[in-house]
């Protein structure tokens, strides 16, 4: 079973709910930079503050802050993990590369969560977190396809990436996860 994983996918696709159930089951460490981003936001620490209004405007919070985030995790950390929402860029994933030769880990696996724009429109909109209107949703789906789509072809060609279709039950999207995994 691979235990050093990627969630990569739009905003909406399920890359939380997924992430959460997959970790808990195979005990992985579950790294969510949004968690962990609105968790600072929520305690109003000055790492919080810096973030909170970028975050409110569906935009990137700066390289430098996420990572710190996801070193200090998983710097001490030996057994598997499970990062959702990071990397976000390519220079994001460059540093988490670095990081990764330093603490002598690879990536195993990247599932790209696939879904139509108007489903995760209706599926966040459903929600209702801060940053879950229309607009910022839509600016959210903006960033994603500069930012983080440059990631699909750079995973792909390290032979890292399988996508999976985002649509359907919980459970259903969950098997098809589950077989990647192994
Ligand atoms: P982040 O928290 O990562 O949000 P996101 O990428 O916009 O994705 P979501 O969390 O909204 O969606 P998801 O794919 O996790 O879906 P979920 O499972 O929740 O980032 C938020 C902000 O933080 C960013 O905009 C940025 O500012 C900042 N940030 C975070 N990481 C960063 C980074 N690395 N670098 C810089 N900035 C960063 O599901 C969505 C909804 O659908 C839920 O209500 C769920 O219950 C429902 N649902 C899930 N699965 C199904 C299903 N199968 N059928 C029906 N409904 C479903
Ligand atoms: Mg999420």
């Amino acid at each position: 079973m691979k235990q050093r994983l990627l969630f990569l996918g739009p905003p909406g696709a399920g890359k939380g709910t997924q992430a959460e159930r997959l970790a808990a089951s195979c005990g992985l460490l579950h790294l969510s930079t949004g968690d962990l981003l609105r968790a600072e936001v929520a305690a109003g620490t000055d790492l919080g503050r810096e973030a909170e209004a970028v975050m409110a405007r569906g935009e990137l919070v700066s390289d430098g802050l996420v990572l710190a985030i996801v070193r200090s995790r998983l710097e001490g950390h030996s057994g598997g993990w499970l990062l959702d929402g990071f990397p976000r860029n390519l220079v994001q994933a460059e540093a988490l590369n670095t990081l990764l030769e330093d603490l002598d880990q690879q990536i195993e696996l990247v599932v790209l969560m696939e879904l139509d724009d108007d489903l995760l429109i209706q599926r966040l909109l459903g929600r209702g977190r801060a940053d879950d209107n229309e607009a910022v949703i839509r600016h959210r789906l903006e960033v994603y396809r500069q930012q983080t789509e440059p990631l699909i072809s750079y995973y792909r060609q390290r032979q890292l990436l399988e996508a999976i279709e985002a649509s359907g039950s919980v459970e259903a999207i969950a098997e098809r996860i589950l077989v990647l995994v192994g």
